[in-house]
């Protein structure tokens, strides 16, 4: 397996590889029914391809040269989250909607730019990994490939919406630490009903966060 910066020309591989694995089988997207595997969807794909842009994002390849994993990091700013959280109140799309109102809040709970005394934080957005490769440390190498490149270029602090147990093991095993953390059957409606009914072994959404020396 070899492991590179996504370029422009496997933007259109990258989309694919998501309609494939990531958009049906991220524990919220499945829990919100947000979209059939191998379908797009144009919110996700809009997020996912701003987030390429930032140009820190990484793939594994197969020796045929096939996507095997992605990690799309993005670079984070102060008062992005409340922007995009405006944005969000005009979208149409309700599933869209109840489970990025849950990332967004809790990414409000705390400032990660006052509390680092930063002005960016390298933000690890989407890790994905095909079905047929999961279980061989695919993720865990693009976690730790992320780490360099964060470094490199001058990041001191990153951070990652880790919404599954193993993605949360995966991050932590890479020394990332927990900032805050939301139970998916405390996320309630009015009526006390849990907005998403995520499915186990997934219990908890977690903010974790990394310092780098
Ligand atoms: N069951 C049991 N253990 C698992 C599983 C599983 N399904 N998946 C990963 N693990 C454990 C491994 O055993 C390993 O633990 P170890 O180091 O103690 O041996 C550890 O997690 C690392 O596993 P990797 O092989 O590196 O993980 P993999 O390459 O299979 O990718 C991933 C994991 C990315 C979560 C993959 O299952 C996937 O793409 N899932 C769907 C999308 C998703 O949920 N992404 C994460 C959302 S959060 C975010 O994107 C920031």
């Amino acid at each position: 397996m070899e492991y590179k910066l996504i370029t422009e020309d496997r933007y259109d591989d990258v989309i694919r590889h998501l309609r494939d694995n990531f958009f049906a089988d991220e524990p919220l997207n499945k829990a919100a029914g947000l979209c059939r595997r191998g379908y797009g969807h144009r919110d996700l794909e809009h997020h996912s391809l701003e987030t390429l842009e930032d140009n820190l994002s990484l793939m594994a390849v197969t020796e045929s040269n096939e996507i095997a994993g992605v990690i799309l990091n993005g670079i984070l700013h102060p008062g992005d989250i409340e922007t995009s959280q405006k944005k969000l109140e005009l979208n149409d799309d309700e599933k869209f909607k109840k489970i990025f109102r849950l990332l967004y809040t809790i990414n409000l709970k705390d400032d990660i730019f006052q509390k680092f005394h930063v002005d960016k934080a390298f933000d690890v957005r989407i890790l994905s990994v095909d079905s047929q490769y999961r279980g061989q440390g695919i993720a865990k190498h693009l976690v730790r490939h992320s780490q360099d490149i964060a470094k490199e270029c001058g990041f001191k602090v990153m951070k990652a919406d880790a919404t599954g147990i193993f993605s949360q093991k995966i991050l932590k095993s890479n020394g990332f630490e927990v900032l805050l953390e939301q139970y998916y059957n405390k996320y309630v409606d009015e009526f006390g009903q849990p907005i998403l009914n995520v499915e186990s072994p997934h219990i908890k959404l977690q903010l974790l966060y990394k310092v780098l020396e």
